[in-house]
C-alpha cells in the first residue's frame, strides 16, 4: 500500500473527524439550545485537525483502524477545542478572532463560552471512556494527565504567570512542553494505546509527538509575528502586544526558525526509526508543521 500526501490525508481526516464529533455532540438529548450551540461553535467547522491526524496516523502505522481510534481522537479534539475557548476569553489572552471568525465568548458571552468550553472537557471523557476499545482506561489516565494541572493547564498557568515578566529560554520550554506539547504528544500516545503497541512503541510515540509539539509551538509563536489575520485565523501581534513569554521573545526570529528547524529535523528521524508505508506521511506532517501558515 502507497502512504497518501499530506494534503489527501489532512483533508480525509477533517472530514472524518469533522462526521465523528458531530454525531457524537447531537446525539445527547436535554443539553439547553445555548450550550449546544456554543459546543458545537467550538469544536466544529474549523481548525487544521493536526491533533486527530496525528491520533490516526499513529493507529494507523501500528495496524489499528479508524474505527478503533475514533474516539480518542474526537476526546483530543474536543480538549483543544475547550483550551482555545478559554485561551481567548478577556481573563487570559483576550482575543476575539478564532479560526477566522468570532470567537466564542464574543458570539455566546463570556459565561456560556466558559460554560461551554467546561462541557467539552467533561465529553472528552465521556467519549473516551464508553469507546469499546479494550484498552481505554489506559487511554484515560494519558489524557487526563496530558489535558491537567501537570499538562496543558499548568502550562497556561505558567504562561500567564510569565507575561510582562522576562522570561529564560528554559522557561519558555518547560511553559511550551506543557501548553501544548502535552496534547500534541498524547495525541501520538493514544494512537500507539489503542493499535495495543507495547511501551516501547509508546514510548517513542511520545518522543515523537513532544519534538512535533516544540515545533509546533516554536511555529505558533513565529506566525503571531509574521503572519496576516486572514492567513492566521487569529489575531495576529497579540504576543508582543501583551507581553507573553514566547521563544521569538528570547531567542529573536532566526533563532527561533533554527529551533523549529532543530526539532523539525528530529521529529523526522523518530519517523524513519518506525518506517514502513507511513513513514513518508509521517515526514510530510513534520514538514506540514513546519511550513504552516495558519
Ligand atoms: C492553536 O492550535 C493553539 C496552540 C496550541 C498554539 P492550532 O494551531 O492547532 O489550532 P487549530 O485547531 O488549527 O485552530
Ligand atoms: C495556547 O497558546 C495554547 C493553548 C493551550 C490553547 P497560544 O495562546 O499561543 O495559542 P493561540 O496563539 O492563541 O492559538
Ligand atoms: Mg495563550
Ligand atoms: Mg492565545
Ligand atoms: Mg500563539
Amino acid at each position: 500500500m502507497s502512504a497518501p500526501s499530506i494534503e489527501a490525508w489532512l483533508a480525509d481526516t477533517q472530514g472524518w473527524i469533522e462526521r465523528e464529533l458531530e454525531g457524537r455532540l447531537r446525539r445527547t438529548q436535554g443539553v439547553p439550545p445555548v450550550l449546544a450551540e456554543a459546543m458545537e461553535y467550538a469544536v466544529l467547522g474549523g481548525g487544521k485537525r493536526f491533533r486527530a491526524a496525528l491520533v490516526r496516523l499513529v493507529a494507523r502505522w501500528h495496524g489499528s483502524s479508524d474505527a478503533d481510534c475514533a474516539a480518542a481522537a474526537c476526546a483530543v479534539e474536543m480538549i483543544h477545542a475547550y483550551s482555545l475557548v478559554h485561551d481567548d476569553l478577556p481573563c487570559m489572552d483576550d482575543d476575539d478572532w478564532r479560526r477566522g471568525r468570532p470567537s466564542c465568548h464574543v458570539k455566546f458571552g463570556e459565561a456560556n463560552a466558559l460554560l461551554a468550553g467546561d462541557a467539552l472537557l467533561t465529553k472528552a471523557f465521556e467519549v473516551l471512556a464508553e469507546s469499546e476499545t479494550a484498552r481505554n482506561a489506559a487511554a484515560v489516565v494519558a489524557l487526563a494527565r496530558a489535558a491537567g494541572d501537570a499538562g496543558m493547564v499548568g502550562g497556561q498557568v505558567l504562561d500567564l504567570g510569565l507575561s510582562g515578566h522576562s522570561a529564560r529560554r528554559g522557561d519558555v520550554e518547560r511553559m511550551h512542553a506543557l501548553k501544548t506539547g502535552a496534547l500534541i504528544a498524547v495525541s501520538a500516545e493514544l494512537g500507539a494505546i489503542v493499535a495495543g503497541a507495547g511501551a516501547g512503541v509508546r514510548a517513542e510515540a511520545i518522543e515523537w509527538g513532544r519534538s512535533l509539539g516544540r515545533c509546533f509551538q516554536a511555529v505558533d509563536d513565529l506566525l503571531d509575528v509574521t503572519a496576516d489575520k486572514a492567513a492566521l485565523g487569529k489575531t495576529p501581534g497579540k504576543d508582543a502586544a501583551q507581553d507573553k513569554p514566547t521563544l521569538v521573545a528570547v531567542l529573536g526570529l532566526e533563532a527561533t526558525r533554527l529551533y523549529a528547524e532543530e526539532e523539525a529535523e528530529r521529529a523526522r528521524q523518530l519517523a524513519r526509526r518506525w518506517g514502513g508505508p507511513f513513514e513518508p506521511t509521517g515526514l510530510q506532517m513534520v514538514d506540514f508543521l513546519l511550513h504552516r501558515r495558519s
